[in-house]
């Protein structure tokens, strides 16, 4: 009997990471060791599609190899890099240019002498693409939100959050305060009935109100503007995460604060390099020197850190260029027409692409058991895009989310949403047979 003839057991099925989030028991490490059992028997059969690596550079087609090193190759939607500027000629320059200046290494915190000609130069241009704020530069995306609202949040104070805010912003929230609330995703109403409440109880400390400008796992936007009305009303202050869209989307690349004309509503603006800007790191964009000051000082993921290396400030700094040019703006067309042109190629499929057209297309694929299979199935055809699942989403709401890059060709996408349909069509039918395993005999004759 072949390893995919055999039957999957229902654990492998089944389960999530959130089983294994609050272990119990005195010894520390003894009683994790559940999560690599449940982590190995999904492993076994093939259903772990995590912590893979590429092989090749994260084009359009890559090779890649699973977490045990089994290869494999695809067209790929997997990768955060919109307008394919970590591989544009300029940008390779750019860092070999700054490598042979400087090194490799920042070899320090921005706080003491981490910085480098290149992290002025960029917190500069980013300045001048902010509309002239004031730029606090950060190791990663994850480490500027963290760092922003851990900094400017204290016990007493509040934090609201949409629920489905990143997990930066999330654990920022939870090192800051114990006062952390969550709305419904997008929900308005839900999201003024907490600042009146609060408002109600305590007119004396700050309130935090917490939002982003695309989420990434539905591909949809909150309406800005209304949400600054509401921080005005009750006092608040908004801080609005734009991994996802800034330097993507919009004819400026300003993305969902350019394209709603929100940039002055929002106080605090974090944001990412790792998904258009061609390199690890991220920013706090505030609107006064005195903010950005005190960021530097009481962020601790921008002061106990190294700073960006010259290489990563040279590299998002000639990304910055290009998202800034002509050029920057027919990819984002480019982009654009992809994204159109994938969502519709999915519709033609009988299948739903989630949320509103952004870089990401989320295609739901239904319990996790589903999905797993669906996940697998889409590699071994030949598609790379990531499988997510709860608790990262709802119960039962398991997903593909595509990224789509601006070099993709029309004929990239028909492939892909070729073989995701092939993919659930048999994820499907393995899921009712009972989770039997598909033979491949039997997997050419679903296909068929
Ligand atoms: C909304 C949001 N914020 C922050 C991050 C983290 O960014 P980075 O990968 O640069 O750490 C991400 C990326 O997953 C994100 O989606």
């Amino acid at each position: 009997m072949t390893l995919r003839s055999r039957p999957v057991p229902e654990a492998a099925l089944t389960g999530s990471l959130r089983d294994f989030r609050s272990p119990e028991g005195p010894d520390l490490i003894d009683r994790i060791a559940g999560f690599y059992d449940w982590q190995n028997l999904r492993r076994e059969h093939n259903l772990w599609p995590y912590a893979r690596s590429i092989s090749t550079a994260p084009q359009a087609h890559c090779d890649a190899q699973s977490d045990t090193g089994e290869p494999f190759s695809g067209i790929n939607f997997g990768s955060q890099d919109y307008l394919n500027l970590s591989s544009h000629p300029a940008v390779k320059a750019a860092a070999i240019d700054a490598i042979n200046q400087f090194g490799v290494h920042s070899a320090g915190s921005a706080a003491l002498l981490g910085n480098t000609s290149y992290s002025l130069q960029l917190e500069q241009a980013m300045s001048r693409f902010l509309g002239d704020r004031e730029i606090v530069l950060y190791p990663t995306g994850w480490a500027a939100g963290y760092g922003a609202v851990q900094a400017i949040v204290r016990p007493n104070d509040h934090v609201i959050l949409d629920i489905l805010a990143h997990s930066c912003l999330q654990e920022g929230a939870k090192a800051a305060t114990q006062n952390v609330h969550f709305h419904g995703h997008l929900n308005l109403e839900a999201l003024a009935r907490k600042l009146s409440r609060i408002r109600e109880e305590d007119k004396n400390n700050g309130i935090l109100v917490v939002t982003e400008s695309l989420y990434s796992m539905h591909s949809d936007t909150p309406d800005l503007r209304a949400i600054r009305t509401l921080c005005d009303q009750f006092n608040a202050i908004l801080l609005v995460d734009c991994a996802h869209d800034l330097g993507s989307v919009g004819d400026d690349g300003l993305g969902h604060l350019g394209l709603q004309n929100a940039m002055d509503a929002v106080d605090i603006i974090v944001g990412s390099f790792s998904k258009t800007l061609g390199s690890n790191g991220g920013f706090v964009a505030v609107k006064d020197k005195a903010t950005s000051e005190y960021l530097k000082y009481f962020s601790a993921s921008h002061t106990f850190s190294n700073a960006l290396s010259p290489m990563q400030a040279a590299s998002v700094l000639a990304a910055l260029t290009i998202v800034r040019s002509e050029e920057g703006r027919a990819l984002r067309r480019k982009l654009m027409d992809n994204i159109v042109y994938m969502r519709d190629a999915l519709a033609k499929a009988g299948l739903e692409a989630m949320g509103n057209p952004s870089p990401i297309v989320p295609v739901r694929l239904g319990v996790e058991a589903v999905g797993r299979f669906a996940s697998r199935n889409l590699m071994d055809l030949g598609g790379i895009a990531n499988l997510v699942e709860y608790p990262a989403v709802p119960q039962g709401g398991s997903r593909f989310r595509f990224q789509v890059m601006a070099s993709h060709t029309h004929e990239d996408i028909d492939q892909v949403v070729d073989i995701l349909a092939r993919a659930m069509r048999e994820a499907d039918l393995e899921y009712r047979l009972g989770h039997e395993g598909q033979s491949d005999e039997r997997r050419a004759r679903s296909i068929a």
